[in-house]
């Protein structure tokens, strides 16, 4: 199921707090960034905090300028981003500015939490309550995010517990980092990110900005997903996958593919493209496999993200690229399109990979950027 891109954005200070122990919140961000941070919210979909950055904080969170709210409408846009609360326990302040400003709200809940949430927001406009079963499941959260209101941007705007949570399960597709320069100094003051077990290696630096006296740092994170479960990293790798079929040679009696072979820890071991260089009928897989020394130790974690699955049968080399994977030791495929019956019937090389032990991960969504570059080759099926 498709998600929306998900931004994390957070202010902390130098010591790594996101706020200090006073009951009034601390202002991290100068007049410079609260306005870049205007129209980040004026450039999301939906923007989606915890219940405890509720508590603590009662952020209005809708877009202050009215020239952005005036561009959103003129291009068909609600006036404001669909604001999204988080909870569990359901036990919200009716009072809290968060229901009294901004559109549409929307409170994810749990099974049990969900008519404590009702009672409290009896009467309040434009709040739906979305129960999503006994626990709060995230992937859930993104996908009724994505399906009934149609978000395809969300902002996280915090706190803590929810930044630290969408990047382990590895849910975050970016994250927008500002550093403060002052220190908190207190053992008890709530931290951006908390202890446990993240995705391995390094984010990907973006983007460094001066804004005013903070520092803007943007992150991707990019080591792959594990196991069945796609990660966001896995939908990016995905789509640069895609981007590469489209700098594939044209061909009336070959797919257009492209394919990135990417370390567990996010590095990219190599990419490749049918067609590539001299070889006229080389393919993406093949090709990108052939760069990397078999001896390679990062190959067993690896993840190969190819725009259509890995072929099974081919005329023009004795050994498939559902075999090439195998053997280089590679256990895990992501891919966006089936491949059609056009030049092998029956191809599964999904069910090839499968059979060896790889394990095979679909995005169907991103099916049409696969196909594009080969829709010459598919006549009315496409
Ligand atoms: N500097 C910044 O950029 C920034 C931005 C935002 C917030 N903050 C600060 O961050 C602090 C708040 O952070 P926080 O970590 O305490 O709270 P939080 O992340 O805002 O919210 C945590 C709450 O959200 C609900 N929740 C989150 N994940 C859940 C799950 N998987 N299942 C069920 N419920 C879930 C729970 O609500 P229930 O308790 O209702 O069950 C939980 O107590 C405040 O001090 C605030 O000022 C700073």
């Amino acid at each position: 199921m498709p998600h929306p891109y998900v931004l994390l954005s957070a202010a902390v200070s130098l010591d790594g707090c996101l706020d200090d122990t006073g009951p009034e919140r601390l202002l991290l961000s100068g007049p410079q960034d609260f306005d870049r941070v205007d129209e980040v919210r004026a450039a999301s979909d939906a923007i989606l905090i915890g219940a405890g950055t509720l508590r603590a904080d009662d952020p209005r969170l809708v877009v202050r300028s009215p020239e952005r709210r005036a561009a959103r409408t003129a291009a068909g846009l609600p006036e404001f981003p669909l604001k999204v609360l988080v909870t569990g326990s359901g036990e919200l302040d009716p009072a809290a500015r968060f229901w009294r400003t901004g559109g549409r709200k929307a409170v994810y809940t749990t099974d049990g939490g969900a008519s404590r949430a009702q009672a409290a927001l009896r009467g309040q406009k434009d709040v739906e309550v979305v129960p999503v079963g006994p626990e709060v499941d995230w992937r859930a959260v993104l996908e009724h995010l994505h399906a009934a209101y149609r978000v395809r941007r969300l902002m996280v705007e915090g706190g803590g517990s929810v930044h630290t949570q969408l990047l382990r399960l590895g849910l975050a597709d970016e994250l927008q980092l500002v550093l403060a320069p002052l220190l908190v100094g207190e053992p008890g003051a709530p931290r951006l990110f908390g202890p446990g077990a993240y995705p391995p290696g390094r984010l990907r630096l973006e983007e460094t900005r001066p804004v005013g006296d903070v520092v803007l740092a943007r992150y991707r994170p990019v080591a792959p997903g594990a196991g069945p479960l796609a990660s966001a990293a896995d939908r990016y790798w995905l789509g640069l996958a895609c981007d590469l079929a489209r700098e594939c040679p044209p061909s009336r009696t070959a797919f257009s593919v492209g394919a990135v072979v990417v370390a567990e820890d996010g590095t990219e071991l190599a990419r490749g493209h049918s067609r590539e260089g001299d070889d006229p009928v080389v393919h993406a897989e093949e090709a990108a496999l052939a760069k990397i020394d078999r001896a390679d130790p990062r190959l067993p974690g690896a993840t190969v993200y190819s725009s259509l699955e890995p072929c099974a049968r081919r005329a023009s080399r004795p050994a498939p690229c559902a075999r090439l994977i195998l053997d280089a030791g590679v256990r895990r495929v992501v891919t966006a399109w089936r491949e059609p019956d056009t030049f092998v019937a029956a191809a599964d090389g999904s069910g090839v990979l499968a059979a060896g032990g790889a394990e095979v991960v679909r995005l169907p969504e991103y099916e049409g950027r696969a196909v594009e570059p080969n829709r010459h080759l598919l006549g009315g099926s496409a």
